[in-house]
């Protein structure tokens, strides 16, 4: 499995598109299961930080099937979600029916807005700059080709006085915590995949990509360099997972 999804360029990427259709079906109950339900605590945690008014203007980039991008709909924000994967946008546009048919039966339902769903590469974001007040990244930029690059198009497209948001798998300050958490990953998250979803692989890049990606003091000092204020990080269960936060100065 070493290196398998590291091979250069497109090709790399074409890899990571092809994982995430295999999985977008299951994607939403593994995520459940294997963090024993705390990611909804994280995603709330960022759609909180992202502080929103109504009427602000947000990306949800590499939204998957969509948990970010409903969060901050349901706050009020005119939310767009951008993913390369149709499989992961189809499990999103069903929810956000779902949601409608809801509103439409007036069963009560929190969502005061649902977000719009694009297909999109997030390298080349098809916005113009300066478009929205709050742009976030869930689990995604580990995934790219370029994570700086991918920063780089999540400023570019930042108003001033935005909020850059980026959570993902962090990497433990303290070398203890550190290896037990590896091993988990190794071990228990690719059995994990393999019993409910079929996939070991899928899950055991979760590590393979986390070793190539420098995580949340990387992403700190590249939000430094992009001359962000208020540059945060918040490190959840002692670095296992982080928030990284930053405000495009106005
Ligand atoms: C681990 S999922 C995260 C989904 C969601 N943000 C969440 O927090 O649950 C990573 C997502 O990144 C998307 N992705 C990876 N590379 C991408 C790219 N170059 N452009 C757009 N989306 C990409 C994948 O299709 C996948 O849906």
């Amino acid at each position: 499995m070493s290196n398998t999804f590291y091979a250069p360029g497109e090709q790399r990427a074409a890899k990571v598109n092809d994982l995430f259709a295999r999985i977008a079906r299951r994607y939403d109950f593994l995520n459940d299961l294997q963090s024993f339900g705390l990611h909804r605590l994280w995603k709330r945690r960022v759609a909180n930080l992202a502080q929103i008014k109504n009427g602000d203007r947000a990306l949800d980039l590499c939204c998957g099937t969509g948990d970010l991008a409903f969060a901050l709909a349901r706050q009020g924000a005119a939310t767009t979600g951008l993913d390369f994967s149709a499989e992961m946008l189809e499990v999103a546009n069903a929810r956000k029916q779902k949601v409608e048919s809801r509103k439409q039966k007036n069963i009560p339902h929190p969502a005061l807005r649902t977000p719009q769903f694009i297909q999109g590469d997030a390298p080349q974001i098809p916005f113009p700059d300066s478009a929205f007040d709050i742009v976030i990244v869930g689990y995604g930029l580990r995934n790219l080709t370029s994570w700086e690059r991918g920063l780089d198009e999540m400023h570019r497209v930042a108003k001033p006085g935005a909020r850059l948001i980026v959570l993902d798998f962090g990497k433990p300050a303290n070398a203890l915590w550190r290896a037990v958490y590896f091993a988990h990953l190794k071990l228990s998250v690719p059995l994990i995949g393999l019993l409910f979803c079929g996939n070991a692989s899928a899950y055991a890049y979760i590590l393979e990509s986390l070793k190539h990606y420098p995580a949340q003091l990387a992403v700190a000092d590249k939000m430094r360099g992009l001359k962000l204020a208020d540059v945060r990080v918040i490190n959840l269960l002692g670095g296992a997972m982080a928030i990284n936060y930053g405000v495009k100065p106005a």
